[in-house]
């Protein structure tokens, strides 16, 4: 992946989108992460009683992350990598994107990010969002 993990210099758009203007980069993404953080970076969803919050905190810092698009390029693959993260931290698999990455959806749900509306992104996560089985096992 170009760009090593730095901040694009360039203003970046696909089809009508247009992501962050480059010179925002550095503060849209510290009221991210500061916001993030504030929520503990959603470290204590382990509780499958709070699946559903979880579903809207994912879908919420998913959305801006699209929305702030750092890189020249990756920031899919980095972004969905970054929540697979958090969801195995908190006893998920990874979500499961495939059918929405073979067809137009996961692009679609982007596109409505935009726009801030998460809703469709939230149905993608919902829909490959699973709690891990192996440790559960283990115990008995
Ligand atoms: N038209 C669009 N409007 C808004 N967001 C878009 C659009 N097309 C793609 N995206 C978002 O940009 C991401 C792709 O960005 P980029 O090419 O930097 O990442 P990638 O990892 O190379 O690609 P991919 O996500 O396809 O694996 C997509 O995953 C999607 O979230
Ligand atoms: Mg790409």
């Amino acid at each position: 992946m170009g760009g090593g993990g730095k901040y694009r210099s360039v203003n970046i758009s696909k089809g009508e989108s247009m992501f962050c203007p480059y010179m925002n980069l550095e503060s849209f993404s510290n009221d991210i992460f500061n916001k993030l953080k504030n929520n503990n970076y959603l470290k204590n969803y382990e509780n499958i009683a709070l699946k559903n919050e979880f579903i809207e905190k994912l879908s919420y810092y998913m959305c801006e992350l699209i929305v702030l698009h750092p890189f020249s390029e990756g920031n899919g693959r980095c972004i969905r990598l970054f929540f697979d993260m958090i969801v195995t931290f908190n006893g998920y698999e990874y979500i499961d994107y495939n059918s929405t990455l073979e067809s137009s959806d996961y692009i679609s749900a982007s596109i409505d990010c935009m726009e801030t509306d998460c809703e469709r992104m939230k149905k993608i996560i919902e829909n490959g969002l699973t709690k891990a089985t192996s440790l559960v096992k283990d115990k008995t």
